[in-house]
């Protein structure tokens, strides 16, 4: 497994592996309903959420196919856990990857997930040399679709019909993003690792 040297430092943002002691942060957004709508869990009690905290606590590398690594997002200033990030290896074979973030609704609509899932594209496309990373959301959800959008990936497929969610039939957006297309100019975003950080990125 290749050392991943935490924490990462975005211009606004501190991203590392979580901590037991981050459960009641977590538990601000993840017990809240707006968060869990497209979610495939319910809004979460505190045992749910330290249950889930815990798990996350040992998702800090990608070894095999199915690993995922979960980052608590922090504002340095107050120290607060404000969200997460996480990339799944789908394959270590084929090098591919999944991203997926989920932000307390306070501080959604400044940037940050956009911010914070650059930093992961870097992490998945220039350290860990992932060849193609996809988002996949639910297509009513407007606000994850714009994100990837943001990141500057490409929207691949609508799949329809895929399961029985929370009491209907969804849809699915899938977008995904090449290494070469990180790679290019525009697709640059913004993070303090990278020597350009801010010069191509709309975040
Ligand atoms: C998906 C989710 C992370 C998107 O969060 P977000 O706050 O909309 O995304 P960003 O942090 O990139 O912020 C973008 C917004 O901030 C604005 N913004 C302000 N300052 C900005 C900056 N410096 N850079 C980029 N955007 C900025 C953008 O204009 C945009 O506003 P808009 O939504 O009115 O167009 C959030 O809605 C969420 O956590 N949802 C619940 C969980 C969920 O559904 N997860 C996804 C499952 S697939």
């Amino acid at each position: 497994m290749l050392r991943i040297d935490f924490p990462i430092a975005t211009t606004r943002l501190t991203l590392r592996p979580f901590r037991p002691e981050d459960a009641e942060d977590v538990g601000d957004y993840q017990g809240r309903p707006d968060v869990a709508r497209f979610m495939r869990w319910e809004p979460r009690g505190a045992e749910d959420v330290r249950v889930a905290v815990e798990q996350m606590t040992r998702e800090t590398g990608l070894v095999s196919d199915g690993d995922c690594l979960s980052l608590a997002v922090v504002e340095p200033g107050t120290g607060k856990v404000v969200g997460q990030v996480e990339l799944v290896l789908l394959s270590a074979e084929h090098r591919q990857g999944e991203l997926g973030y989920v932000f307390h609704p306070a501080h959604q609509g400044k940037g940050f997930a956009t911010e914070a899932a650059s930093a992961v594209l870097r992490l998945g496309f220039e350290e860990l040399g992932l060849h193609r990373v996809i988002g996949r959301c639910h297509a009513d959800n407007t606000a994850s679709a714009g994100l990837l959008e943001r990141l500057g990936m490409r929207r691949e497929a609508r799949l329809i019909g895929t399961e029985f969610f929370k009491g209907a039939w969804r849809d699915d957006l899938v977008y995904a993003m090449l290494q070469r297309e990180w790679q290019a100019p525009a697709a640059r975003r913004d993070t303090a690792h990278a020597p350009e950080a801010g010069t191509g990125a709309r975040a």
